[in-house]
């Protein structure tokens, strides 16, 4: 058996890779990643934690083939620069991470899913990100929801961490009694209840670590929701740069502005244009990718290997950025949704350019 070797390793999840094998690319667009290793002059293998060769320190991996327009198939020593795209959730996955890490390989974007209490506790501490962040608790009873609700009128309960189960609800006072919004087979749903149903819900959402944290005023356009998904990643010099900002716009009256609840992507300058004045859209788009960088900085204290956000990002009425979430694995659908080519394409493009930047940084030993 001969073993081969590659500059850079991709690891996707099993289903991502099988897919691309096919030529049915999921979310993961494997030629871009290919393109841009050929661009940066090193050389790049997929593979997946199911195609590792016990604990030997090699995997199965495939490499794209121009000449022949196939992934070949070879036995590959680990990468030792290896962009990570898995999510490994079950039990097992942080053992895959140890062990593909040791060894000195840099694996790079090891968190996948953030804790939003670990987010928010860290982008508090800057006076820089503290002020993008929106005030949040954790969620500890029905006073303190009945509180926070007199407080700010309309209030958000966040699982720390995904959005299994309950998800995100939106909970907001009115004459009638208390409207809880939540997201229910793929479409936000609104009811109205009597207050006293609080316990109810804190019921239901159950033993779930969850925030409280308050709504933001996002901008709207026909009363449609809008926020922002701005991608940060490390690039070929090591350094933050912004890969691509669109417009995420909910379907009217919407709670939340997924993609997977209806929401639609559009360029955002053009988004912001129609909102603002010429002016004032150019100034508050600097913002969003000021605040991004920003944050991106301040989150790299969360774990040094950071090197790749989606970030979530509100605008309110009077232009200020707010921040919503952070996300370790964005899909980078949204770019593509909203026929933003190039910033698709960059998503892909700089995490590789990174790789490259990290194989000469420690090929010269610094
Ligand atoms: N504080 C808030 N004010 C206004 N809107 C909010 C607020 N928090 C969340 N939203 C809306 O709900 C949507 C989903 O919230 P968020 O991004 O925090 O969670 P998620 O995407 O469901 O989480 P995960 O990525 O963990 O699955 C946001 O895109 C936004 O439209
Ligand atoms: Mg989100």
């Amino acid at each position: 058996m001969e073993i081969q070797t590659a500059d850079l390793g991709v690891l996707l999840n099993h289903s991502q890779l099988c897919g691309a094998l096919r030529g049915r690319y999921q979310f993961e667009y494997l030629p871009f990643y290919s393109e841009a290793a050929e661009k940066a002059g090193v050389t790049v293998v997929f593979f997946s934690n199911r195609s590792l060769l016990g604990e030997t320190g090699y995997t199965y991996a495939y490499v794209w083939n121009p000449d022949t327009n196939t992934y070949e198939q070879g036995v590959y020593k680990i990468p030792s620069v290896v962009h990570n795209r898995a999510l490994l959730l079950k039990k097992g996955g942080k053992q895959i991470y140890s062990f593909i890490a040791r060894d000195g390989t840099i694996l790079y974007n090891r968190i996948m899913r953030f804790d939003k209490w670990e987010v928010h506790r860290h982008l508090v501490q800057n006076p820089q990100t503290a002020q993008y962040i929106p005030d949040t608790e954790r969620l500890r009873s029905d006073r303190q929801i009945l509180s926070w609700l007199r407080k700010y009128q309309t209030v958000y309960l966040k699982p720390r961490s995904g959005s299994l189960g309950w998800g995100v609800v939106r909970l907001r006072l009115s004459d009638a009694g208390l409207i809880v919004s939540r997201t229910v087979a793929g479409c936000s749903r609104h009811h109205t209840v009597p207050l006293e149903t609080i316990a109810g819900i804190r019921h239901k959402i159950g033993k779930r670590p969850y925030l409280i944290q308050e709504a933001i005023p996002l901008i709207q356009l026909d009363e449609q929701p809008i926020d922002f998904r701005v991608t940060v990643q490390k690039g070929e010099k090591g350094e933050w740069t912004i890969s691509g900002a669109v417009a995420k716009i909910g379907v009217p009256n919407a709670h939340a502005t997924n993609l997977a609840v209806g929401a639609r992507a559009a360029e955002a300058k053009q988004v912001l244009d129609s909102v603002f004045s010429k002016s004032e859209a150019a100034e508050v788009y600097r913002d969003l990718k000021k605040a991004s960088l920003r944050i991106a900085r301040q989150m790299e204290q969360i774990g040094p290997e950071i090197a790749d956000l989606g970030l979530d990002l509100a605008v309110t009425e009077d232009g200020k950025v707010k921040f919503i979430e952070a996300n370790g694995r964005d899909l980078r659908i949204a770019f593509h949704k909203a026929n933003q080519r190039q910033m698709w394409r960059n998503t892909f493009y700089t995490p590789i350019l990174y790789g490259a930047y990290l194989l000469r940084k420690r090929g010269s030993g610094k």
